[in-house]
């Protein structure tokens, strides 16, 4: 029977395996094209009439996976009609300098179930299922790291709290030290921070701070299937980005979305597969008994997360699958 969790599971898996061969190459874009590459040419295999709704960019702009792509294999009579969010490597700089965090990313939902994001900036404060509620995009600092550690029961400095390092960054970092909590900082890779954020003893409990309005929508995506919870402003950053933002449909460039405003799809699947390790899946790895991929795939409708270990037997006769 058609399971379209189990068709974008290989899609994240075969673009992790595509770009997890230029690991440490130090080329950004030879990591980026393989990912996106492997990822169309796995979409168009399955039986959907699939719409890209977050992706490499605008048409003029990328190749591939432009934002209004057609992908899937049309003409098969099982065909279901899905718009799709991806970010085929997350952690562009993480892969392509072999550092770890580096994850391939799809979100599918059925028509409209995902905010169409222009690729600008967002702001975003991003928690688990345990502080739900409890925060404010605009509070203070200090009084949402007060309402998040209450609610986790424990004190402000037991939080870690995941922060992009950027020089935008400076005022936040500074007030989440004087409110005393703990900070990761990350070099890149905001989307699987805020997935490990809704995830227990993954060590994070907070992400906050400014990143790409894409991977939010993504994050939004995971979320829901999590129980987590986002709030989120998109950063407009000209006039000229303004008027893009009023014709997809944005008017009120100063909203405040919560998680289910950002991915309202009621039948969303969301797939992740480590490139690199990172605190929430392991990275690819080649051995001589086949291709080793770590996974999370997720689904609303059925409510199930799963994580999923994958020995890729490539045809070769003689492999032993590991137990792991
Ligand atoms: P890509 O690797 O997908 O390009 O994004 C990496 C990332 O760090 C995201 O996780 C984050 O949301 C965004 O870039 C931050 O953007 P910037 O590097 O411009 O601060």
């Amino acid at each position: 029977m058609f399971d379209l969790s189990l068709e974008v599971l290989r899609v994240v898996e075969d673009s992790a395996i595509a770009s997890a061969r230029t690991m440490g190459m130090g080329d950004v874009k030879r990591a980026d094209h393989a990912a996106v590459e492997a990822m169309r040419r796995c979409m168009d295999t399955i039986p959907m009439d699939g719409t890209i709704v977050i992706g490499e960019g605008e048409r003029d702009q990328a190749p591939m996976l432009y934002i209004g792509e057609k992908v899937g294999a049309l003409n098969s009579a099982a065909e279901i009609v899905v718009d799709i969010a991806v970010d085929p490597l997350e952690g562009t700089n993480l892969c392509a300098t072999g550092a770890g965090g580096a994850i391939t990313v799809l979100a599918a939902s059925e028509k409209g179930g995902l905010l169409h994001a222009p690729d600008c900036y967002m702001e975003k404060i991003i928690i688990g299922p345990a502080a739900k509620g409890a925060v404010e995009l605009d509070a203070p600092v200090k009084q949402n790291l007060k309402a998040i550690a209450r609610r986790l029961q424990r004190g402000v400095d037991d939080l870690v709290v995941v922060v992009l390092d950027r020089p935008r960054h400076q005022k936040l970092i500074s007030e989440i030290r004087e409110a005393g909590a703990r900070i990761r900082l990350i070099s890149d890779g905001d989307l699987s921070a805020g997935i490990a954020a809704a995830v227990a003893g993954t060590g994070v409990h907070l992400v906050m701070g400014t990143g790409g309005a894409p991977e939010g929508v993504l994050t939004a995506a995971a979320l829901r299937c999590l129980n987590g919870e986002i709030l989120a402003r998109l950063v407009v950053k000209d006039d000229a980005q303004k008027e893009r933002m009023q014709q997809m449909g944005i008017h009120d460039v100063t909203k405040i979305y919560n998680t289910t405003e950002l991915a309202p799809g009621h039948r969303l699947v969301f797939a992740a597969c480590g490139v690199t390790d990172g605190n929430l899946l392991r990275g690819v790895r080649f051995t001589g008994d086949g291709v080793l991929t770590q996974s999370v795939v997720m689904t609303s409708s059925t409510p199930k997360v799963r994580f999923v270990e994958t020995t890729q037997l490539e045809n070769k006769p003689d492999v032993k699958v590991r137990f792991r």
